[in-house]
């Protein structure tokens, strides 16, 4: 069962609908935005057409989505579609676009490549705009989806709150250290929300990290749920764990419940030690009612996909990435790749098996992104992962390795590499590269 189409993208693509597909059109206006984290408490947002998070952009494998971004605040953005494999014009990042300026519009326009979860968020001022609130999920559907009951979006955040309840002050030497944390959790925009869940059933749960710098160590009741997918979609067999760690930017699908009547179910995120400076306190993020029964028609299928692997084990590595940290006289820390921040890393060949070491100097966690091409973990600190996947983000742990290879595919231009901590990634730990042919 393939919900990928494993296929090139070619720019040709990007036109129109494959056969058999639809266009997707949207409309987003980024703008200054009252948003009422919890009754009545209003923190001063920047959302998409007025809301935290942005709409949920919805689609189906080889639909066009074509989306008109308006830009109604007083600096530049530019939207970054996180995980989709776009064309590198349509990656929303400085180097394949000019600022979308205050009073502008843009149009991205591209195939939906791939069944999964991914999000959308500005490229630019983004420790200032992604803090405010500028984030939403994308969600592209496959031709063989497992049947669940219901599904929903949660996308966990936090917020960093002044003692007047006010967003606090960006910028400062502990934000470019460890990164911004909040004081606050959000689900979905909102501080400790409720909802509530028929006994009986199982839902799907598209879960997302859309946080500056904080990881979700993912609890729901202390009970079981199984991962269906993760961020390049499903994975071959459905696996029941009993937690999940989330690092910034990843996703998971699961497969929630049953559960019985009356239940309460706590929505938690865990202790999480993310190294030296940084031992992150477990919190209540949401809680889950559990309301009175109906039918569930929900099937997991033993099998959810097949996924090639792209190398063994055993297999030399092309490049190694180091993470590092470097002190700087102006800035306290430079964070860096290579041993430079906003390092320029060495072109790769479209088709070219690329096996990268990403080594971690420091005594920080750090999540490994890379722009529009999907991964597969060889290993982790020598060790295999539990299970074949795609990702686009990946914890490398502190002091620590992760040996990922990828493929790519006809998509040539300017990407990057960086890791998710808003703060660091600004702070100089992102790499820009050229995908040529
Ligand atoms: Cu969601 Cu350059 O990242
Ligand atoms: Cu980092």
């Amino acid at each position: 069962m393939h919900t990928t189409t494993e296929g090139p993208v070619t720019e040709a693509n990007v036109l129109e609908p494959a056969s058999g597909g639809k266009t997707v059109e949207v409309q987003l206006e980024a703008k200054p935005t009252d948003w009422e984290i919890s009754p009545g408490h209003v923190v001063a947002g920047y959302g998409f057409n007025g809301q935290v998070p942005g709409p949920t952009i919805e689609g189906e494998v080889g639909d066009l989505l074509v989306v008109l971004l308006t830009n109604r605040l007083s600096q530049p953005t530019t939207i970054h579609w996180h995980g989709l494999r776009v064309p590198a014009d349509m990656d929303g990042t400085e180097m394949t676009q000019h600022p979308v300026e205050s009073g502008q519009t843009f149009e991205y326009r591209f195939r939906l490549p791939d069944a999964g979860t991914f999000w959308y968020h500005p490229h630019l001022h983004e420790t200032e705009q992604m803090e405010r609130g500028m984030y939403g999920a994308v969600v592209v559907r496959g031709p063989a989806e497992p049947q669940l009951d219901r599904e929903r979006v949660l996308i966990f955040d936090d917020l960093k709150l002044d003692h007047r309840g006010n967003i606090a002050r960006f910028g400062g030497l502990m934000q470019r250290a460890k990164g911004r944390l909040g004081n606050v959790r959000l689900v979905n925009g909102m501080f400790m929300p409720q909802f509530g869940m028929s006994a009986g059933q199982i839902e799907r749960w598209r879960v997302l990290n859309a946080s500056s710098s904080r990881y979700v160590h993912l609890s729901i009741g202390g009970r079981p749920f199984t991962i269906l997918g993760t961020d390049g979609g499903l994975i071959p067999k459905p696996m029941t764990v009993s937690d999940a760690v989330l690092a910034v930017a990843d996703r998971l699908d699961l497969a929630v419940g049953p559960f019985a009547v009356g239940e309460t179910l706590a929505v938690d995120s865990l202790a999480y030690d993310r190294g030296d400076m940084v031992k992150e306190e477990g919190g209540r993020c949401a809680t889950v009612h559990v309301g009175s029964a109906l039918p569930s028609r929900a099937v997991i299928p033993p099998t959810l996909r097949h996924i090639d692997p792209l190398a063994t084990g055993d297999v030399m590595p092309n490049r190694t990435v180091a993470l590092g940290v470097k002190m700087s006289l102006r800035h306290g820390v430079d964070w860096t790749i290579d041993g430079e921040a906003h390092h320029h890393g060495e072109p790769v060949r479209v088709g070219e098996l690329q096996v990268w070491d990403v080594v971690n100097d420091t005594a920080m966690d750090h999540p490994f992104h890379l722009h529009g091409f999907f991964f597969q973990v060889l290993d982790v600190n020598g060790r295999p992962p539990v299970t074949i996947s795609w990702e686009d983000t990946i914890n490398v742990p502190k002091k620590g390795r992760v040996r990922i290879a990828w493929l790519p595919d006809d998509r040539p231009g300017s990407w990057m590499y960086h890791c998710h901590i808003l703060e660091h990634a600004a702070a100089g730990m992102m790499a820009h590269f050229e995908v040529v042919r």
